[in-house]
């Protein structure tokens, strides 16, 4: 039957969710599927009572779509979808409670303070930025718990920078986590399972020509290398596909995931994050690592929905 792609979406990455649902939508058109695109508006809950699809690929990215929120709504109206549960989800989706999780499953991730803006404004900003650094040293990165694509994301090599970096990362979300930064290589590790177990695809490894894999350096086609696979030792390649797939067990996903990593000088792949509803544009990671792997992004999507909807 017909399947429905959802994309689009309110939160701050509307725009690259509307890019990952053609995408997705012209693979799965392209090795005979019938698709229908959607934005997940109010006329959504209607439309799916009406006349369901056989299966949903849900694309939205970031908040009330990539935290679980639109999954629980499809399980409430009892629709199929390719993917993660909605409780897996909100944990994948929450970085600090991802990190938490997947480094109890012995992956390391960069020591973290999670600073919600009430605190920051009661405490003051000087006495709480100046304990963070004694804490965690510099450079640092700071970002909101709950986002993506890097937006409201800053790199801090020095104090004075560490005010603007709160301010840019408080108008994308009410909590901070300020990250110690690891230097290395950034790598990104897409996992699937179309019914085999959970499988690693090649790292996939990100060369921004500005240095910083920021929102442009994301979407502006040509502001980024990639090398596919990765330039790593096999022991190293071996490590983070290791620390991926523990990623994606510990944190009960299903389906598809893609987890980012910096690999250090000593080979030793830290853990960033996590995505359950990764980017699928024209310059995004997953069709790259994909295409690496051989796999066709249309045939391994259409698998996904028809194991949902069995
Ligand atoms: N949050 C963006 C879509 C990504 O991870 O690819
Ligand atoms: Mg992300």
């Amino acid at each position: 039957g017909r399947v429905l792609v959802l994309a689009g979406g309110l939160s701050h990455e509307r725009d690259v969710s509307l890019r990952s649902g053609r995408r997705v939508s012209e693979a799965l058109r392209a090795v005979g599927v019938d698709v229908e695109e959607r934005d997940a508006d109010a006329g959504l809950i209607p439309a799916l009572q009406d006349d369901p699809p056989s299966a949903v690929f849900p694309l939205l990215h970031g908040v009330a779509g990539e935290d679980g929120a639109l999954r629980e709504v499809l399980d409430l109206l009892g629709v199929p979808y390719a993917g993660s549960t909605p409780v897996a989800c909100r944990s994948a989706f929450d970085k600090p409670v991802a990190k938490t999780i997947v480094a109890a499953a012995g992956v390391h991730t960069p020591p973290s303070v999670v600073l919600p803006h009430e605190i920051f404004r009661e405490l003051g900003a000087q006495t709480v930025l100046e304990r963070i650094v004694d804490r965690l040293g510099l450079p640092l990165v700071v970002k909101p718990t709950r986002g993506g694509s890097a937006l409201g994301c800053s790199v801090v090599r020095g104090i004075p920078e560490l005010p603007a970096a709160m301010v840019s990362c408080f108008a994308y979300g009410d909590v901070a986590l300020l990250e110690r930064h690891i230097a290395g290589t950034e790598v990104s590790v897409t996992v699937i399972d179309t019914g085999e177990g959970p499988r690693a695809l090649p790292a996939v490894e990100i060369v921004p020509d500005s240095g910083i894999y920021d929102y442009a350096a994301r979407y502006n086609a040509g502001a980024t290398e990639f090398v596919a696979p990765a330039r790593l030792t096999e022991e190293t390649a071996a490590a983070c596909a290791e620390a991926a797939l523990a990623a994606h067990r510990a944190l009960d996903l299903r389906d598809l995931s893609r987890t980012d990593l910096i690999v250090d000088s000593d080979g030793i792949p830290w853990f960033l994050e996590v995505n359950v509803a990764p980017g699928m544009t024209e310059t995004s990671l997953v069709p790259l690592a994909f295409e690496s792997a051989g796999l066709d992004l249309g045939v391994v999507c259409r698998e996904l929905l028809d194991s949902a909807a069995r």
